[in-house]
């Protein structure tokens, strides 16, 4: 297989196997270009992207965007917040006017669960979910199981849990379907209160109990608690949650076996994760990000390549 069986990214439930596989090869390759001393190749010459991104972004934002530009496309960058969108255009609008300036393909990030799909159907551009609300983010979730695949060879037969706040976060679902499409077990682990109930229906084991969910896992995937999506209390305090879900080094000195801890940024220091595990041997979160520009210039490559 040569080519996506899709032209948009809109999330990891609508991909094959086979695509994450070829988006894995593609990323192979261009972590090799990233490595070279000139680390630029001309394959997305002609070829206008812009990232319009209506929440906060760090990582995704900076990795698309050189993705974009190691690949010699053409970018332009939308900030809601420094735009028009403040006196009140619409979201489609917003997007047409970009596109008639002639571009190809839009990367978004949004805070409404489906607005990438929204786009999908009401313009010609190819579209990349850079996150929608509380819905998916895909490409994380390739980087992540791109990183897995990396540090254990393998993600089928690998089991992974997903420890914190499941229930506001795109990440957490994006990563059960890439992770059980790749042949991983899955465990998703947190106060009962921010795991949903539909998770189940998912096919994956729930926990409570995170020393318990580190015994059974080869890699525990810590996610941020999102206080600003929280507009209840899902628990007393801060304190109180990373006495019972905070994962500290004694913890992990007492598994007695190797474990990987990722995080796809970013950490609140000292609440899902203490300073002693995050930047300790036991952490690949900066291989993640590292990782997440080789994958977003497949992604990229590959979606141009679909017509
Ligand atoms: N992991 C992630 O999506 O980070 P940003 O919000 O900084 O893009």
């Amino acid at each position: 297989m040569s080519q996506l069986s899709t032209r948009h990214l809109l999330g990891i439930k609508d991909i094959s196997p086979e695509d994450i596989q070829l988006i894995f090869e593609t990323a192979d390759n261009f972590k090799e270009v990233l490595n070279r001393p000139i680390k630029k190749v001309p394959s997305l010459r002609d070829i206008t992207i812009a990232n319009i991104f209506f929440e906060n972004s760090t990582r995704t934002r900076l990795s698309f965007e050189l993705a974009e530009k190691r690949l010699s496309a053409d970018v332009v960058n939308f900030s809601s917040s420094t735009s028009s969108v403040k006196k009140g255009e619409t979201l489609i609008d917003t997007v047409n006017n970009i596109l008639s300036m002639k571009v190809d393909m839009v990367v978004m990030r949004h805070s409404s669960p489906g607005a990438p799909h929204f786009l999908a159907r009401n313009i010609t551009a190819n579209i990349v979910n850079a996150g929608d609300g509380t819905h998916e983010h895909p490409t994380q979730a390739l980087l992540d199981a791109f990183s897995i695949r990396e540090k254990l060879g393998d993600v089928a037969g690998k089991k992974i849990a997903i420890i914190g706040d499941i229930l506001h976060s795109r990440v957490a679902l994006s990563n059960i379907f890439c992770l059980q499409k790749l042949g991983a077990e899955v465990m998703v682990c947190g106060p009962t209160t921010l795991i949903p109930k539909h998770t189940v229906s998912l096919g994956v084991k729930v926990e409570h109990d995170v020393e318990k969910a580190l015994q059974w896992c080869d890699v525990a995937n810590v996610l941020r608690i999102q206080l600003e999506r929280q507009q209840i209390k899902y628990f007393p305090s801060l304190r109180e949650y990373s006495l019972y879900f905070g994962i500290n080094k004694k913890m992990l000195d007492r598994l007695d076996k190797e474990i990987v801890i990722m995080h796809p940024g970013p950490i609140n220091r000292g609440v899902e994760l203490n300073s002693d595990v995050a930047d300790s041997e036991h952490s690949i979160i900066l291989q993640q990000v590292e990782n997440g520009v080789a994958v977003r210039m497949a992604v990229l490559y590959l979606l141009a390549g679909v017509k």
